[in-house]
């Protein structure tokens, strides 16, 4: 090997070790640039409902939980509402509605004399629990979507439960609430 060659060769080794520390010092340079993906703490917040504990309800409440609570004399002025359609007197006429005497646990569309949709006949094997009144009243077409009655429904939880307390009084042996 003369000292040509062999400078060529020197030359080849210490560029590409250059090349290779350059790269190095690149590499480090881009890492400590780059910022962590996050910054500060992630603070998960739990998210609750309104428990202002001034009536309020919050709707993971039970249907039990709010018949416990609920005042029949606010849900006599609620039934005003189905008054323009429904009489609620023991042995009452049939109006645009059936007459709602004694109506919770009375088998669905079987008051006599009353015509119902056929909607309302698709429930004929079951009954007026609180929970399908409930459902029903919440929002009528909701439960039998061709009702013949059109009455937009009760939203609010506890006035259902308020006018659910009020129609269980309109019997001769109320019966008792779901448990909470
Ligand atoms: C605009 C008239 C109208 C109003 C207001 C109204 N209803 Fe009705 N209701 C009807 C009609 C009509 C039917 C028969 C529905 C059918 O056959 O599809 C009915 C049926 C019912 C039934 C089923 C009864 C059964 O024998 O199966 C219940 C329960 C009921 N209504 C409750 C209420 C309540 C509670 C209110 C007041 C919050 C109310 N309704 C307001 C017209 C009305």
């Amino acid at each position: 090997m003369n000292s040509f060659e062999f400078n060529k060769i020197a030359g080849a080794v210490l560029a590409t070790a250059l090349v290779v520390f350059g790269l190095n010092q690149a590499k480090s340079m881009i890492y400590h640039a780059e910022k962590p993906e996050k910054q500060g703490y992630a603070i998960e917040v739990a998210e609750t409902g309104g428990g202002t504990g001034g009536g309020e309800t919050t709707p993971t409440e039970s249907l039990g939980t709010l018949l416990a609570k609920a005042d029949p004399v606010k849900g006599q002025a609620q039934a005003k509402a189905c008054l323009a359609c429904h009489v609620f007197e023991k042995g009452g006429p049939n109006k645009t509605g059936p007459d709602l005497w004694d109506l919770v646990d009375r088998p669905i569309a079987a008051h006599e004399g009353f015509a119902y949709s056929d909607s309302m006949k698709e429930h004929a094997s079951d009954k007026w629990t609180f929970e399908n009144l409930n459902k029903f009243i919440t929002n009528p077409k909701g439960f039998a979507p061709k009702t013949k009655m059109t009455f937009g429904g009760i939203k609010r939880d506890q006035a259902r439960a308020d006018l659910l307390a009020y129609l269980r009084t309109l019997s001769d042996s109320p019966k008792p609430f779901p448990a909470p």
